[in-house]
């Protein structure tokens, strides 16, 4: 990525960031926004010698300069100094469907992999019976860094609304690159952070909304099925998921159909 994208990409998510914070306005100097339009074309590359990657190609990089960035940021400087890893998502970058979670726990800061302790191996098995493979979807969090617990030795918190307005703007980058037909928010935190809103996950899951003109299923996190292992929770979050195989045109079976229903 050139340092002029660099420099517009930081001031892009400096104004999400804005946004969310609730600032609607935002004084420019007219003589820097002129600059900044001018920017591309003195910074361009002779095209007529400058072999041209294929599209693919261009996706690929990007994605990797995105990854590099990420994986170097000092935004939240208490979370930088206890992560152990930043865990920026894993799974196909062209993938249809992409799950969002809230943020890394300890065994993902441990392996810099989301979703792969208890919840995760949970979410594994729910990707599994929709007849679908970890390595077919994309699957990241709000957060990028483990939440902080100092002074304890286990545990986890949830991420501050200060931290989720600050990292955001990489998931949003990558959702931008990832370009997923549907997105599955887990939890509160994950739907919350998606559609800058407040909202009640029991009323809300299940219902379908937009994020930037893409259809979000908010469901349940799979961390919640694990502490309520009851046929009705468990059938909740698999009618969202049968939702989900509707929209993505994918086929369901009768089995399918009839899991989690009471005999
Ligand atoms: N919970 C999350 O929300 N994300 C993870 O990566 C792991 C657990």
């Amino acid at each position: 990525m050139s340092a002029y994208h660099q420099l517009l990409s930081a001031t892009i998510d400096f104004l999400q960031q804005q946004k969310s914070r609730g600032q609607r306005h935002v004084q420019v100097d007219p003589a820097k926004l002129a600059a900044l339009m001018r920017a591309p074309q003195a910074t361009q590359p002779h095209t007529a010698t400058t072999q041209q990657p294929s599209s693919v190609g261009t996706k690929a990089d990007s994605f990797a300069a995105l990854r590099e960035m990420v994986q170097t940021c000092t935004q939240c400087p208490n979370l930088v100094s206890s992560r152990k890893n930043v865990v920026f998502g894993v799974g196909n970058e062209s993938a249809d469907l992409m799950f969002v979670g809230e943020a890394p726990g300890e065994d993902e800061d441990e392996h810099g992999e989301p979703f792969v302790g208890k919840a995760g191996q949970l979410l594994t098995k729910i990707i599994e019976t929709m007849g679908l493979k970890r390595e077919d979807v994309y699957i990241a969090n709000i957060l990028k860094c483990r939440p902080d617990t100092p002074g304890k030795r286990y545990g986890n918190r949830p991420p501050t609304g200060d931290e989720m307005a600050t990292c955001s703007p990489w998931l949003h980058r990558q959702i931008e690159f990832i370009q997923p037909k549907v997105i599955v928010a887990l939890g509160k935190t994950a739907v919350e952070g998606l559609l800058e809103q407040q909202v009640a996950i029991t009323r809300f899951r299940g219902t379908w909304q937009t994020y930037r003109d893409i259809p979000l299923m908010p469901t349940f996190h799979p961390a919640y099925l694990l502490r309520n292992q009851s046929l009705t929770e468990k059938r909740k979050i698999w009618e969202d998921m049968l939702s989900v195989m509707g929209k993505l045109d994918l086929k369901i079976s009768e089995k399918q159909q009839g899991f989690f229903l009471s005999k």
